[in-house]
Protein backbone atom coordinates (compact mmCIF):
# COMPACT_ATOMS: atom_id res chain seq x y z
CA UNK A 1 0.00 0.00 0.00
CA UNK A 2 1.37 3.24 -0.86
CA UNK A 3 2.00 5.83 2.00
CA UNK A 4 -0.37 7.91 3.05
CA UNK A 5 -0.42 11.47 2.00
CA UNK A 6 -0.33 14.39 4.51
CA UNK A 7 -0.39 17.98 3.26
CA UNK A 8 0.05 20.33 5.98
CA UNK A 9 0.32 24.54 5.26
CA UNK A 10 1.27 27.77 6.96
CA UNK A 11 -0.33 31.20 5.81
CA UNK A 12 1.77 33.05 3.27
CA UNK A 13 3.29 35.87 5.08
CA UNK A 14 3.27 39.38 3.21
CA UNK A 15 6.66 40.54 1.96
CA UNK A 16 6.37 44.33 3.55
CA UNK A 17 8.53 43.87 6.19
CA UNK A 18 10.64 41.34 7.79
CA UNK A 19 9.80 38.27 9.26
CA UNK A 20 9.27 38.15 13.75
CA UNK A 21 9.01 35.68 15.82
CA UNK A 22 5.45 35.42 15.21
CA UNK A 23 5.77 34.11 11.77
CA UNK A 24 8.70 32.07 13.23
CA UNK A 25 6.25 30.43 15.14
CA UNK A 26 3.15 29.73 12.56
CA UNK A 27 6.20 27.93 10.10
CA UNK A 28 8.10 25.87 13.44
CA UNK A 29 4.51 24.47 14.21
CA UNK A 30 3.92 23.23 11.02
CA UNK A 31 7.21 22.21 10.69
CA UNK A 32 6.86 19.98 13.97
CA UNK A 33 3.37 18.17 12.42
CA UNK A 34 4.97 17.74 9.34
CA UNK A 35 8.42 16.14 10.43
CA UNK A 36 6.31 14.06 12.51
CA UNK A 37 4.31 13.03 10.32
CA UNK A 38 7.68 11.84 7.78
CA UNK A 39 8.31 9.90 11.05
CA UNK A 40 5.23 7.68 10.81
CA UNK A 41 6.07 6.83 7.27
CA UNK A 42 3.30 9.32 5.62
CA UNK A 43 4.34 11.01 2.18
CA UNK A 44 4.31 14.48 3.40
CA UNK A 45 4.22 18.07 1.73
CA UNK A 46 4.38 20.58 3.45
CA UNK A 47 4.24 23.94 2.27
CA UNK A 48 5.21 27.86 2.98
CA UNK A 49 5.85 30.94 1.04
CA UNK A 50 5.33 34.59 0.27
CA UNK A 51 2.15 37.02 -0.73
CA UNK A 52 3.51 39.38 -2.80
CA UNK A 53 0.95 41.75 -4.52
CA UNK A 54 -1.91 43.83 -3.84
CA UNK A 55 -1.59 47.74 -2.29
CA UNK A 56 -0.09 47.26 0.96
CA UNK A 57 3.50 45.73 -0.46
CA UNK A 58 3.31 48.56 -3.33
CA UNK A 59 3.32 50.70 -0.62
CA UNK A 60 6.09 49.52 1.46
CA UNK A 61 7.80 49.24 -1.74
CA UNK A 62 7.38 52.86 -2.52
CA UNK A 63 8.12 53.97 1.07
CA UNK A 64 11.16 51.73 0.69
CA UNK A 65 11.93 53.74 -2.80
CA UNK A 66 12.29 50.30 -4.80
CA UNK A 67 9.76 48.58 -7.47
CA UNK A 68 7.23 46.40 -5.84
CA UNK A 69 9.42 43.51 -7.70
CA UNK A 70 12.61 44.09 -6.35
CA UNK A 71 10.85 44.87 -2.42
CA UNK A 72 9.52 41.53 -2.75
CA UNK A 73 12.67 39.55 -4.20
CA UNK A 74 14.36 41.11 -1.20
CA UNK A 75 11.82 40.03 1.09
CA UNK A 76 10.92 36.84 -0.49
CA UNK A 77 14.79 35.81 0.38
CA UNK A 78 14.38 36.93 4.38
CA UNK A 79 11.38 35.05 4.73
CA UNK A 80 13.26 31.72 2.72
CA UNK A 81 16.23 32.21 4.62
CA UNK A 82 14.67 32.86 8.45
CA UNK A 83 12.64 29.47 7.31
CA UNK A 84 16.38 27.56 6.81
CA UNK A 85 17.76 29.13 9.77
CA UNK A 86 14.50 27.61 11.36
CA UNK A 87 15.27 24.15 10.60
CA UNK A 88 11.88 24.30 8.48
CA UNK A 89 11.71 21.28 6.39
CA UNK A 90 9.08 22.64 3.64
CA UNK A 91 9.15 20.96 0.63
CA UNK A 92 8.64 24.05 -1.86
CA UNK A 93 8.48 27.58 -1.06
CA UNK A 94 5.80 29.31 -3.48
CA UNK A 95 6.19 33.06 -4.48
CA UNK A 96 2.71 34.34 -5.64
CA UNK A 97 4.66 36.38 -8.12
CA UNK A 98 5.72 33.49 -9.83
CA UNK A 99 4.62 33.65 -12.99
CA UNK A 100 3.55 29.67 -12.69
CA UNK A 101 1.30 31.18 -9.89
CA UNK A 102 0.01 33.82 -11.42
CA UNK A 103 -1.02 31.38 -14.67
CA UNK A 104 -2.86 28.88 -12.48
CA UNK A 105 -4.76 31.90 -10.57
CA UNK A 106 -6.06 32.85 -13.98
CA UNK A 107 -7.21 29.49 -14.23
CA UNK A 108 -9.14 29.43 -11.34
CA UNK A 109 -10.85 32.46 -11.80
CA UNK A 110 -12.40 31.29 -15.26
CA UNK A 111 -13.71 28.32 -13.17
CA UNK A 112 -15.23 30.25 -10.77
CA UNK A 113 -16.81 32.37 -13.21
CA UNK A 114 -17.82 29.37 -14.79
CA UNK A 115 -19.43 28.69 -11.52
CA UNK A 116 -22.28 31.85 -12.59
CA UNK A 117 -21.07 33.35 -9.11
CA UNK A 118 -19.16 36.17 -10.67
CA UNK A 119 -20.64 39.62 -11.27
CA UNK A 120 -19.86 43.34 -12.39
CA UNK A 121 -20.89 45.62 -9.74
CA UNK A 122 -19.80 48.38 -7.59
CA UNK A 123 -18.77 48.94 -3.94
CA UNK A 124 -18.17 51.27 -1.54
CA UNK A 125 -16.74 50.35 2.24
CA UNK A 126 -13.96 51.09 5.12
CA UNK A 127 -10.69 49.58 3.89
CA UNK A 128 -7.58 48.40 6.00
CA UNK A 129 -4.40 47.67 3.83
CA UNK A 130 -2.75 46.29 6.90
CA UNK A 131 -5.06 43.39 6.56
CA UNK A 132 -6.18 43.97 3.13
CA UNK A 133 -9.61 43.71 4.21
CA UNK A 134 -12.99 45.85 3.91
CA UNK A 135 -14.58 46.08 7.68
CA UNK A 136 -18.39 47.16 8.53
CA UNK A 137 -18.45 50.06 10.11
CA UNK A 138 -20.06 47.88 13.40
CA UNK A 139 -16.70 46.21 13.48
CA UNK A 140 -14.37 49.23 13.82
CA UNK A 141 -13.08 50.58 16.84
CA UNK A 142 -14.19 54.13 17.42
CA UNK A 143 -16.05 53.85 14.20
CA UNK A 144 -12.40 54.52 12.24
CA UNK A 145 -9.59 52.19 13.04
CA UNK A 146 -9.52 48.79 12.06
CA UNK A 147 -10.08 45.62 14.59
CA UNK A 148 -6.81 43.36 14.35
CA UNK A 149 -3.89 46.41 13.96
CA UNK A 150 -6.54 49.34 15.45
CA UNK A 151 -4.68 51.95 12.69
CA UNK A 152 -7.43 54.43 10.58
CA UNK A 153 -9.54 52.41 7.82
CA UNK A 154 -10.10 54.29 4.33
CA UNK A 155 -12.92 54.78 2.35
CA UNK A 156 -12.76 52.85 -0.89
CA UNK A 157 -15.49 52.91 -3.62
CA UNK A 158 -14.97 51.53 -7.08
CA UNK A 159 -16.59 49.11 -9.84
CA UNK A 160 -15.46 45.55 -9.51
CA UNK A 161 -16.30 41.94 -10.48
CA UNK A 162 -17.86 40.63 -7.44
CA UNK A 163 -17.90 36.84 -5.79
CA UNK A 164 -21.75 35.87 -4.77
CA UNK A 165 -20.63 34.47 -1.01
CA UNK A 166 -24.24 35.30 0.23
CA UNK A 167 -25.00 32.23 -1.84
CA UNK A 168 -22.54 29.87 -0.15
CA UNK A 169 -24.45 30.55 3.27
CA UNK A 170 -26.34 27.34 4.01
CA UNK A 171 -23.30 25.16 2.02
CA UNK A 172 -20.82 26.54 4.22
CA UNK A 173 -23.02 25.56 7.17
CA UNK A 174 -23.78 22.15 6.27
CA UNK A 175 -19.87 21.41 5.83
CA UNK A 176 -19.05 22.72 9.35
CA UNK A 177 -21.83 20.36 10.80
CA UNK A 178 -20.96 17.34 8.57
CA UNK A 179 -17.28 17.94 9.59
CA UNK A 180 -16.98 19.07 12.97
CA UNK A 181 -13.25 19.12 12.74
CA UNK A 182 -13.06 20.99 9.69
CA UNK A 183 -11.85 24.14 12.15
CA UNK A 184 -9.84 23.39 15.46
CA UNK A 185 -10.02 23.98 17.83
CA UNK A 186 -13.95 23.66 18.22
CA UNK A 187 -14.14 27.64 19.57
CA UNK A 188 -12.99 28.76 16.44
CA UNK A 189 -15.54 26.86 14.33
CA UNK A 190 -17.87 28.25 16.47
CA UNK A 191 -16.77 31.33 15.51
CA UNK A 192 -16.40 30.78 12.29
CA UNK A 193 -20.03 29.66 12.20
CA UNK A 194 -21.24 32.88 13.90
CA UNK A 195 -19.40 34.82 11.01
CA UNK A 196 -21.62 32.34 8.26
CA UNK A 197 -24.66 32.95 10.30
CA UNK A 198 -24.60 36.52 10.85
CA UNK A 199 -24.74 36.72 7.12
CA UNK A 200 -22.66 37.03 4.17
CA UNK A 201 -21.72 40.02 2.08
CA UNK A 202 -20.55 39.21 -1.23
CA UNK A 203 -17.03 39.82 -1.79
CA UNK A 204 -15.14 42.18 -4.17
CA UNK A 205 -12.63 40.39 -5.87
CA UNK A 206 -11.31 42.77 -8.14
CA UNK A 207 -9.19 45.99 -7.98
CA UNK A 208 -9.44 48.67 -10.12
CA UNK A 209 -7.27 51.21 -9.10
CA UNK A 210 -4.65 49.17 -8.16
CA UNK A 211 -2.19 47.66 -10.91
CA UNK A 212 0.28 45.32 -8.61
CA UNK A 213 -1.26 42.18 -9.21
CA UNK A 214 -2.78 39.50 -11.18
CA UNK A 215 -4.70 41.21 -14.38
CA UNK A 216 -8.02 39.17 -14.33
CA UNK A 217 -8.25 37.50 -17.45
CA UNK A 218 -11.55 38.44 -19.18
CA UNK A 219 -11.37 42.03 -17.88
CA UNK A 220 -7.41 42.87 -17.91
CA UNK A 221 -7.81 46.66 -16.45
CA UNK A 222 -8.51 45.08 -13.29
CA UNK A 223 -6.24 42.59 -10.74
CA UNK A 224 -7.29 39.89 -8.78
CA UNK A 225 -8.04 41.26 -5.32
CA UNK A 226 -5.07 39.95 -3.27
CA UNK A 227 -6.76 37.77 -0.75
CA UNK A 228 -7.98 35.88 -3.80
CA UNK A 229 -4.83 35.60 -5.31
CA UNK A 230 -3.36 34.45 -2.14
CA UNK A 231 -5.57 32.24 -1.32
CA UNK A 232 -5.23 29.87 -3.89
CA UNK A 233 -1.56 29.63 -3.31
CA UNK A 234 -2.58 26.06 -1.59
CA UNK A 235 -3.86 24.57 -4.49
CA UNK A 236 -1.35 26.35 -7.41
CA UNK A 237 1.84 25.47 -6.09
CA UNK A 238 0.97 21.36 -6.36
CA UNK A 239 1.32 22.21 -9.82
CA UNK A 240 4.38 23.63 -10.21
CA UNK A 241 6.83 22.71 -7.23
CA UNK A 242 7.97 19.97 -9.24
CA UNK A 243 8.57 21.07 -13.01
CA UNK A 244 7.16 18.38 -14.98
CA UNK A 245 5.33 16.35 -12.32
CA UNK A 246 1.67 17.88 -10.90
CA UNK A 247 1.37 16.90 -7.43
CA UNK A 248 -1.93 18.16 -7.26
CA UNK A 249 -3.95 14.26 -7.17
CA UNK A 250 -1.07 13.39 -4.96
CA UNK A 251 -1.97 16.06 -2.35
CA UNK A 252 -4.71 17.78 -2.59
CA UNK A 253 -6.82 18.76 -0.37
CA UNK A 254 -4.92 19.94 2.33
CA UNK A 255 -4.61 17.46 5.78
CA UNK A 256 -4.06 20.75 8.09
CA UNK A 257 -3.94 24.36 7.25
CA UNK A 258 -1.98 26.09 9.99
CA UNK A 259 -2.70 29.91 10.92
CA UNK A 260 -3.71 32.60 13.37
CA UNK A 261 -6.82 33.57 14.41
CA UNK A 262 -6.46 37.05 12.69
CA UNK A 263 -7.04 35.44 9.43
CA UNK A 264 -9.82 32.67 10.29
CA UNK A 265 -12.10 34.90 8.67
CA UNK A 266 -10.99 34.55 5.00
CA UNK A 267 -9.29 30.96 5.58
CA UNK A 268 -12.94 29.40 7.54
CA UNK A 269 -15.79 30.96 5.23
CA UNK A 270 -14.47 32.90 2.24
CA UNK A 271 -11.74 30.34 1.05
CA UNK A 272 -14.21 27.12 1.54
CA UNK A 273 -17.00 29.05 -0.65
CA UNK A 274 -14.41 30.19 -3.06
CA UNK A 275 -13.31 26.20 -3.73
CA UNK A 276 -16.69 25.04 -3.98
CA UNK A 277 -17.56 27.40 -6.37
CA UNK A 278 -14.12 26.47 -8.36
CA UNK A 279 -15.17 22.96 -7.88
CA UNK A 280 -12.66 21.71 -5.98
CA UNK A 281 -12.50 19.33 -2.57
CA UNK A 282 -12.14 21.39 0.58
CA UNK A 283 -9.48 20.89 2.76
CA UNK A 284 -9.66 18.11 5.72
CA UNK A 285 -9.08 20.71 8.61
CA UNK A 286 -7.58 24.09 9.16
CA UNK A 287 -5.78 24.29 12.80
CA UNK A 288 -5.99 28.30 14.29
CA UNK A 289 -3.91 28.74 16.99
CA UNK A 290 -3.62 32.03 19.53
CA UNK A 291 -1.21 34.93 19.10
CA UNK A 292 2.81 35.46 20.48
CA UNK A 293 1.87 38.61 22.64
CA UNK A 294 4.69 41.12 23.62
CA UNK A 295 3.75 43.50 25.61
CA UNK A 296 0.60 42.25 26.08
CA UNK A 297 -0.15 43.15 22.52
CA UNK A 298 -0.32 40.98 19.36
CA UNK A 299 3.40 40.57 17.74
CA UNK A 300 2.88 42.73 14.79
CA UNK A 301 4.92 44.89 12.92
CA UNK A 302 2.50 47.78 12.52
CA UNK A 303 1.95 47.59 16.09
CA UNK A 304 5.63 47.82 16.48
CA UNK A 305 6.50 45.53 19.16
CA UNK A 306 8.21 42.91 16.90
CA UNK A 307 11.11 40.78 18.40
CA UNK A 308 13.37 39.89 16.16
CA UNK A 309 14.03 36.11 16.00
CA UNK A 310 18.11 36.01 14.67
CA UNK A 311 20.10 37.34 17.66
CA UNK A 312 18.02 34.12 20.25
CA UNK A 313 18.72 31.75 17.86
CA UNK A 314 22.84 32.92 16.89
CA UNK A 315 23.34 32.62 20.91
CA UNK A 316 20.97 29.98 21.84
CA UNK A 317 20.71 27.75 19.04
CA UNK A 318 17.71 27.17 16.54
CA UNK A 319 16.27 23.92 19.00
CA UNK A 320 15.91 26.56 21.98
CA UNK A 321 13.60 28.48 19.89
CA UNK A 322 11.66 25.91 18.32
CA UNK A 323 11.60 24.41 21.73
CA UNK A 324 10.42 27.38 23.93
CA UNK A 325 7.76 28.77 21.55
CA UNK A 326 6.01 25.21 21.31
CA UNK A 327 5.96 25.24 25.35
CA UNK A 328 5.64 27.97 26.01
CA UNK A 329 3.00 29.28 23.54
CA UNK A 330 0.19 26.88 24.02
CA UNK A 331 -0.60 25.77 20.29
CA UNK A 332 -4.18 27.06 20.05
CA UNK A 333 -3.81 29.74 22.71
CA UNK A 334 -2.03 32.91 22.72
CA UNK A 335 1.44 32.66 24.81
CA UNK A 336 3.87 35.70 25.94
CA UNK A 337 7.51 35.62 24.26
CA UNK A 338 9.49 37.11 27.36
CA UNK A 339 13.61 37.14 27.37
CA UNK A 340 12.96 36.24 31.33
CA UNK A 341 11.03 32.95 30.49
CA UNK A 342 13.46 31.88 27.49
CA UNK A 343 16.18 31.94 29.67
CA UNK A 344 14.77 30.43 32.30
CA UNK A 345 13.30 27.01 30.38
CA UNK A 346 16.40 26.95 28.82
CA UNK A 347 18.65 26.57 32.05
CA UNK A 348 15.81 24.49 33.74
CA UNK A 349 14.03 22.79 31.57
CA UNK A 350 17.26 22.08 28.17
CA UNK A 351 19.93 22.55 30.24
CA UNK A 352 19.10 20.37 33.42
CA UNK A 353 15.98 18.22 33.51
CA UNK A 354 17.38 16.56 29.84
CA UNK A 355 21.01 17.95 28.74
CA UNK A 356 22.21 16.81 32.74
CA UNK A 357 20.38 13.17 32.04
CA UNK A 358 22.28 12.81 28.88
CA UNK A 359 25.89 13.69 30.05
CA UNK A 360 25.27 11.68 33.04
CA UNK A 361 23.89 8.79 31.32
CA UNK A 362 26.79 8.85 28.36
CA UNK A 363 29.19 9.67 30.94
CA UNK A 364 28.09 6.42 33.13
CA UNK A 365 28.40 4.16 30.07
CA UNK A 366 31.42 5.06 29.43
CA UNK A 367 32.84 4.76 33.29
CA UNK A 368 30.98 1.71 33.86
CA UNK A 369 30.75 -0.27 30.84
CA UNK A 370 33.47 1.16 28.82
CA UNK A 371 31.25 3.07 26.69
CA UNK A 372 29.01 0.48 25.81
CA UNK A 373 25.14 -0.30 26.38
CA UNK A 374 24.90 -2.82 28.40
CA UNK A 375 22.16 -6.12 26.64
CA UNK A 376 18.62 -5.90 27.59
CA UNK A 377 18.86 -7.76 30.99
CA UNK A 378 15.01 -7.99 30.16
CA UNK A 379 13.63 -6.53 33.88
CA UNK A 380 13.57 -3.22 33.76
CA UNK A 381 10.02 -3.55 36.16
CA UNK A 382 7.28 -1.00 35.03
CA UNK A 383 9.44 1.24 32.46
CA UNK A 384 9.03 -0.52 29.42
CA UNK A 385 5.12 0.06 30.26
CA UNK A 386 5.32 3.34 31.53
CA UNK A 387 6.98 4.15 27.96
CA UNK A 388 5.06 2.33 25.89
CA UNK A 389 1.80 4.38 27.38
CA UNK A 390 3.23 7.83 27.24
CA UNK A 391 4.65 7.63 23.29
CA UNK A 392 0.55 6.14 22.53
CA UNK A 393 0.01 9.34 24.07
CA UNK A 394 2.33 11.24 21.72
CA UNK A 395 0.90 9.87 18.89
CA UNK A 396 -2.98 10.71 20.00
CA UNK A 397 -1.74 14.01 21.26
CA UNK A 398 -0.30 14.67 17.38
CA UNK A 399 -3.53 13.26 15.90
CA UNK A 400 -5.46 15.54 17.75
CA UNK A 401 -2.98 18.55 17.19
CA UNK A 402 -2.12 19.25 20.26
CA UNK A 403 1.46 20.02 19.86
CA UNK A 404 2.45 21.51 23.13
CA UNK A 405 0.98 19.12 25.40
CA UNK A 406 2.69 16.02 23.36
CA UNK A 407 5.63 18.03 24.57
CA UNK A 408 4.30 19.24 27.88
CA UNK A 409 3.20 16.24 29.05
CA UNK A 410 4.34 12.95 27.60
CA UNK A 411 7.48 13.50 26.18
CA UNK A 412 8.93 15.27 29.36
CA UNK A 413 6.77 13.01 31.65
CA UNK A 414 9.41 10.67 30.38
CA UNK A 415 12.24 12.78 30.58
CA UNK A 416 11.55 13.22 34.42
CA UNK A 417 10.21 9.63 34.67
CA UNK A 418 14.00 9.05 33.85
CA UNK A 419 15.60 11.38 35.74
CA UNK A 420 13.71 9.28 38.71
CA UNK A 421 15.22 6.48 37.41
CA UNK A 422 18.91 7.90 38.47
CA UNK A 423 17.96 9.32 41.55
CA UNK A 424 16.24 5.80 42.86
CA UNK A 425 18.42 3.65 41.36
CA UNK A 426 22.05 5.45 41.98
CA UNK A 427 23.67 3.34 39.57
CA UNK A 428 26.95 5.09 41.47
CA UNK A 429 25.99 3.05 44.52
CA UNK A 430 25.18 0.00 41.99
CA UNK A 431 28.35 0.31 40.96
CA UNK A 432 30.24 -0.18 43.52
CA UNK A 433 29.00 -3.63 44.24
CA UNK A 434 29.78 -6.30 41.79
CA UNK A 435 27.06 -8.41 42.94
CA UNK A 436 24.57 -5.97 41.36
CA UNK A 437 26.10 -5.78 38.26
CA UNK A 438 23.02 -6.82 36.63
CA UNK A 439 21.21 -4.60 37.84
CA UNK A 440 23.17 -1.57 36.90
CA UNK A 441 23.30 -3.16 33.36
CA UNK A 442 19.86 -3.12 33.46
CA UNK A 443 19.90 0.93 34.92
CA UNK A 444 22.06 1.76 32.39
CA UNK A 445 20.30 -0.06 29.47
CA UNK A 446 16.91 1.61 30.75
CA UNK A 447 18.58 5.03 30.56
CA UNK A 448 20.33 4.52 26.82
CA UNK A 449 16.80 3.12 25.65
CA UNK A 450 14.63 5.20 27.47
CA UNK A 451 16.73 8.38 25.74
CA UNK A 452 16.57 6.99 22.51
CA UNK A 453 12.81 6.69 22.41
CA UNK A 454 12.69 10.54 24.03
CA UNK A 455 15.17 11.90 20.84
CA UNK A 456 13.14 10.22 18.51
CA UNK A 457 9.96 11.95 19.97
CA UNK A 458 11.81 14.78 20.40
CA UNK A 459 13.11 15.01 16.81
CA UNK A 460 10.40 17.19 15.29
CA UNK A 461 10.65 19.58 17.80
CA UNK A 462 14.14 19.67 17.81
CA UNK A 463 15.86 18.26 14.95
CA UNK A 464 19.73 19.20 15.65
CA UNK A 465 20.05 18.12 19.27
CA UNK A 466 18.24 15.20 18.82
CA UNK A 467 20.21 13.86 15.33
CA UNK A 468 23.48 14.89 17.53
CA UNK A 469 22.02 12.40 20.64
CA UNK A 470 20.74 9.16 18.55
CA UNK A 471 24.35 9.22 16.84
CA UNK A 472 25.93 9.48 20.09
CA UNK A 473 24.10 6.11 21.30
CA UNK A 474 24.76 4.95 18.30
CA UNK A 475 21.56 5.16 16.97
CA UNK A 476 21.09 7.26 14.60
CA UNK A 477 17.43 6.11 12.50
CA UNK A 478 14.92 8.71 13.64
CA UNK A 479 11.55 6.83 12.17
CA UNK A 480 9.04 5.67 15.26
CA UNK A 481 10.36 2.37 17.02
CA UNK A 482 9.20 1.09 20.15
CA UNK A 483 11.20 1.05 23.24
CA UNK A 484 13.60 -1.55 23.38
CA UNK A 485 13.94 -1.53 19.91
CA UNK A 486 17.52 -1.55 20.08
CA UNK A 487 18.54 -4.28 22.39
CA UNK A 488 21.88 -2.63 23.53
CA UNK A 489 25.36 -3.77 22.74
CA UNK A 490 26.28 -0.77 20.77
CA UNK A 491 28.79 1.36 21.66
CA UNK A 492 27.94 4.93 22.46
CA UNK A 493 30.74 8.01 21.77
CA UNK A 494 30.84 11.03 23.63
CA UNK A 495 29.01 14.38 22.97
CA UNK A 496 29.79 17.55 23.81
CA UNK A 497 27.07 19.28 25.94
CA UNK A 498 24.05 19.73 24.09
CA UNK A 499 22.35 22.78 25.96
CA UNK A 500 26.27 24.72 26.79
CA UNK A 501 25.68 27.90 29.02
CA UNK A 502 25.57 30.64 26.25
CA UNK A 503 28.21 33.45 26.51
N1 LIG B 1 -0.60 37.20 3.56
C1 LIG B 1 -1.61 36.89 4.52
C2 LIG B 1 -1.91 35.43 4.54
C3 LIG B 1 -2.34 34.83 3.25
S1 LIG B 1 -2.57 33.12 3.36
C4 LIG B 1 -3.36 32.71 1.99
C5 LIG B 1 -1.13 37.32 5.90
N2 LIG B 1 0.19 37.48 6.04
S2 LIG B 1 0.93 37.90 7.39
O1 LIG B 1 2.31 38.11 7.04
O2 LIG B 1 0.25 38.96 8.04
O3 LIG B 1 0.92 36.63 8.26
C6 LIG B 1 -0.16 36.31 9.09
C7 LIG B 1 0.15 35.01 9.74
O4 LIG B 1 1.48 35.04 10.32
C8 LIG B 1 -0.76 34.70 10.91
O5 LIG B 1 -1.97 34.09 10.53
C9 LIG B 1 0.12 33.78 11.71
O6 LIG B 1 0.16 32.51 11.12
C10 LIG B 1 1.49 34.44 11.58
N3 LIG B 1 1.69 35.47 12.57
C11 LIG B 1 2.04 36.76 12.35
N4 LIG B 1 2.14 37.40 13.56
C12 LIG B 1 1.85 36.54 14.54
C13 LIG B 1 1.77 36.63 15.94
N5 LIG B 1 2.07 37.72 16.60
N6 LIG B 1 1.40 35.51 16.61
C14 LIG B 1 1.08 34.34 15.99
N7 LIG B 1 1.15 34.23 14.66
C15 LIG B 1 1.56 35.29 13.92
O7 LIG B 1 -1.95 37.46 6.77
Amino acid sequence: MPAPSFYVTTPIYYVNADPHIGHAYTTIMADILARHRRQRGDDVFFLTGTDEHGAKIARSAEEAGRTPQAHADLLAARFRDLGSLLGASNDFFVRTTDPAHEGRVQQVLERLRASGDIYKGSYGGWYCTACEEFYPESELLDGRRDPVHAIPVEWVEEENWFFRLSAYRDRLLAHYDAHPEFVRPAHRANEARRMIEAGLEDLSISRSQITWGIPVPWDPEQVVYVWVDALFNYWTALGFARPGHDLTSRYWPPNVQVMAKDILRFHGVIWPALLMAAGLELPRGLFVHGYVLKGGERMSKTTGNVVDPFPFIERYGIDALRYYLAREVRFGEDGTFAEETFEARYERELANDLGNLVNRTVAMIERYRDGVVPADPGDDGELAGEVAAAVAGVRRRFDDLELTRAIDEDVWGLVRRLNRLVEERAPWTLAKDPARARELDQVLFSLAEGLRVVAVYLHPYMPESTAKLLAALNAPETAITEYGAHPGGQATEKLPPLFPKPE
